[in-house]
């Protein structure tokens, strides 16, 4: 996840969220399954944010958050925790937070509508929820994408089901259910997408 991470946060990434999100800071970042936490590293310099909160099931995914996160900030401005989204009550303050970002996770958990409503709670008012993962529509692109991670073309077609379990208007529609206000989405290298809720 680490060697990809450039790949998969390209230089369009940044701008289209940019473009969704607005060039304001955000000063306090949630990120639901941060893996290694690489996204919550480059908010620093690139959403002026302060502290984060990075929740993910994975121990040593944490382990690598630990060892990337304290080259940026000081360790009470990062808050690592051990959850797992499919069957632990959310441990986030409600209101507290400025944006929850959650990058190539949705499509992994048991109830993404779920995600989206602990999103809520967790968000400021005038807080921004985004989303950025597979989604479904497109195999070809799916297939030329993985191909270019190394991965061969059956497996790749295997996946595709999977991984792009969610379309945007499904993204969308999780997010309108929610109470999020759907404020947009771009899809990046024809294969994932980024979709913006705002919080009233
Ligand atoms: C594909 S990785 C993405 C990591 C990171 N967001 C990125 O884009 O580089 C998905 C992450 O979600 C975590 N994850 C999967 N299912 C989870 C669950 N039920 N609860 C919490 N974390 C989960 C995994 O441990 C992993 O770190």
């Amino acid at each position: 996840m680490v060697q990809s991470y450039n790949k998969r946060y390209p230089e369009a990434f940044w701008n289209a969220l940019l473009e969704l999100i607005g060039a304001e800071p955000r000063e306090v970042v949630a990120e639901f399954g941060p893996g290694p936490g690489l996204f919550l590293v480059d908010t620093v310099s690139k959403l002026q944010t302060k502290k984060v909160y990075g929740l993910d099931e994975s121990e040593s995914m944490l382990k690598q958050a630990d060892e990337f996160l304290s080259c940026v900030l000081s360790s009470d401005n990062y808050i690592l925790t051990q959850h797992d989204f499919n069957t632990d009550a959310m441990v986030l303050e409600p209101n507290s937070v400025d944006m929850v970002f959650s990058g190539f996770l949705l499509h992994e958990v048991d109830n993404s509508q779920s995600i989206i409503l602990q999103a809520v709670q967790s968000l400021k008012p005038f807080g921004v929820c985004v989303v950025f993962d597979f989604v479904s529509g497109n195999e070809e692109a799916f297939v030329r994408v993985m191909g270019a991670h190394g991965m061969d073309e059956e497996k790749a077609r295997k996946r595709y089901p999977h991984m792009c379990k969610h379309s945007v208007d499904d993204i969308g529609e999780f997010m309108t259910n929610a109470g999020l206000k759907p404020s947009g989405s771009k899809k990046i290298r024809g294969t994932a997408a980024l979709v913006v809720g705002l919080k009233d």
